[in-house]
């Protein structure tokens, strides 16, 4: 027996129970297996060996329970570290425990070796730290630093994020037999701690479950809201728009004041939004203090967006302390308080029956009847400004950037819509003329390219396991597709990082879901329902703004040298806004 504080299991002669010797000096873990020794009377249990030649190989657990271990090559051997154990109810608890502790064992190992048998049927990727994974390598840019790993670890990676797996695919291959070839099984998609929070997953069209919800709001968008009929009904709003726009760039050209591209893109795409759906205006050009609604829709996805610790541990979302910490999304309620005021309004006219036929998005779903619910509504209508006014505003901002540093394309940009214009008695930009506009539409399709606003798309997630090229995708897994990566492959694209809007004018290549090159909207059941008419806005806006006005960078600084550098966010923004005093043609 250990005397001393020196134990050696696998001598099966020694017996003798412990419990009367009250003052042996003994470890916790030298009782526990001369105790279990003791009373079966036979030879150690194989788990207990096992913990044993566990515990020898692992010195850092070995340190943690403060054994000493040293080894001879035909028992284990193990010196112990002094320990009193001084009443005979701390032993008999200190059995229990080692009693559980030795069931656990072998449950652990069990589970140790099908999780990494699991493991080994992940895609490659880089080793990650205990606990946090691979969270350090993702960094403040995190497209362009998994565009590096993928470049080490192959076009379908997986990564841990936290105890999340996140699988990262870029390569058009690769994403079509994700989007494509096993479209339903990654539906889905993972929405943030704050978003679920404020219950935003259960109503909104981006984060909800791929169910009958889903569908019928996925059919509402299509067959209504964004059909090729609906948006011509609604042009003369948006030409009315943009023509407001128009106006307030006039007034900077006049008083030679610098002009926020990016935010007055913003207004625009927020207004056009606003009118589409109830015939009100939300945002203003002027001052800071006249754009409430513009900051509550930023103020509302950034707090959606935040990830926090229960997103990289899923087994901190039980954790009741945690939601102390967790400020709720309060900006999206005001939103949606907005909204309520703006639905009751109508109602309440209706009722009065007073005509009020705008043909807008609103008299489109009260006029479904029951089949929407208020509830269905104001979430449709927060969701659809968030995902329409930013990733709007912030391409405008980089396409204007990229023609300004390009002053030769701008000026094939322009002549062509000058052309057009001049052959239609100068009247002004309408969507009709897109069609025509082919320069202008390479402009557009090479900005996503370079600049796609959602640079890993939404993030989906796998409904169930997936092979894939031989590895599993597991169930639960969150995919990123890195789009921005895709954009600036040499394998695809020649010379990637120049902007070369001509690369399309020679290739059938489009961004509606069926190239999987350049998918800046997403691909499959669950791409963007918003594309036709973002693709309108887009084109009118640009256009407008490259018709009638040259752009002269603020400050000494030389168009080629505006600075292009990028900042992760909700949408892949520009680093420092694009500021530029219009100058009148
Ligand atoms: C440049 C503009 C835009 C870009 C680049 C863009 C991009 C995207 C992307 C990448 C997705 C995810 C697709 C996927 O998972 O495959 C998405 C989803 C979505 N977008 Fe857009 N979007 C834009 C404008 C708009 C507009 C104007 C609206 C509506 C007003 C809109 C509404 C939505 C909605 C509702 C979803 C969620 C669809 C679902 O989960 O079923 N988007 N968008």
């Amino acid at each position: 027996m250990v005397v001393g504080g020196s134990g050696d299991y696998a001598r099966k002669e020694e017996k003798g129970s412990p419990l009367g010797k009250k003052r042996l000096k003994q470890s916790h873990l030298a009782f526990f297996f001369r105790f279990t020794a003791t009373n079966m009377e036979s030879t150690p249990p194989r788990c207990h060996l096992l913990l044993l030649r566990f515990i020898h190989c692992s010195p850092s657990i070995a340190k943690l329970l403060s054994l000493d271990i040293s080894s001879s090559p035909s028992r284990i051997r193990i010196s112990f570290l002094m320990n009193e154990l001084e009443h005979p109810r701390k032993i008999m608890e200190y059995q229990t425990f080692f009693l559980v502790l030795s069931c656990l064992f072998p449950l652990a190992i069990f589970a140790y070796i099908i999780s990494s048998r699991r493991n080994s049927r992940l895609p490659p990727g880089p080793k990650g730290f205990p606990v946090i994974g691979n969270l350090l390598e993702f960094g403040d840019k995190p497209h362009q630093s998994l565009a590096i790993l993928s470049k080490r670890y192959g076009p379908l990676m997986s990564l841990k994020l936290g105890s999340n797996t996140t699988i990262v695919i870029s390569s058009p291959d690769i994403t079509k037999e994700f989007f494509n070839t096993h479209d339903v099984a990654f539906l889905n998609r993972s929405p943030p701690k704050a978003i679920q929070i404020g219950d935003y997953h259960k109503y909104s069209i981006v984060w909800m479950e791929a169910g009958d919800q889903w569908r019928k709001l996925r059919r509402m968008t299509k067959e209504y809201m964004f059909s090729v009929q609906q948006l011509d009904a609604s042009e003369l709003l948006r030409r009315e728009k943009v023509q407001e726009l128009v106006k307030h760039v006039n007034r900077c050209c006049i008083e030679e004041k610098a002009l926020n591209v990016g935010a007055c893109a913003f207004t625009t795409s927020l207004n056009i939004l606003s009118n589409f759906m109830f015939s009100i205006d939300l945002a203003e050009y002027g001052p800071k203090s006249t754009q409430q609604f513009q900051d509550l829709v930023l103020q509302a996805m950034q707090a959606g967006a935040k990830p926090g610790l229960p997103d990289l541990f899923p087994i901190l979302h039980s954790l009741d302390p945690l939601e102390l910490i967790w400020s709720e999304n309060v900006y999206g309620k005001k939103m949606l308080a907005i909204f309520d005021n703006i639905i009751n309004d109508r109602l309440r006219t209706r009722s009065d029956g007073v005509s009020t036929k705008s043909n807008d998005v609103l008299d489109l779903l009260l006029d479904q009847h029951s089949s929407f619910t208020q509830n269905d509504m104001r979430h449709l209508f927060l969701t659809l400004f968030m995902a329409g006014t930013d990733t709007t505003s912030s391409t405008l901002e980089w396409a204007m950037s990229e023609l300004i540093r390009n002053p030769e394309k701008m000026k094939k940009a322009r002549l062509e819509v000058d052309k057009l214009m001049q052959n239609n008695n100068n009247r002004s930009i309408q969507e009709s003329d897109i069609s025509q506009l082919t320069y202008l539409q390479a402009v557009i399709k090479e900005t996503m390219r370079l600049h796609p606003p959602a640079p890993f798309l939404i993030p989906r997630q796998a409904i169930h396991d997936v092979a894939i090229h031989g590895f599993i995708v597991p169930k639960n897994a969150q995919i990123l597709c890195n789009v921005w990566a895709m954009g600036r492959d040499p394998n695809i694209w020649s010379d990637p990082e120049m902007f070369m809007p001509e690369r399309f004018l020679e290739v059938k290549i489009d961004y509606k879901g069926q190239n999987f090159e350049l998918i800046p909207f997403g691909a499959g059941r669950r791409m963007c329902p918003g594309l036709n008419l973002a693709n309108r806005m887009l084109h009118i806006i640009l256009a407008s703004l490259i018709h009638k006005f040259d752009w002269k960078v603020v400050g000494n600084t030389r168009p080629e040298d505006i600075d292009m550098g990028e900042k992760y966010g909700i949408t892949l923004q520009k680093a420092e806004p694009l500021m530029v005093i219009p100058i009148k043609l």
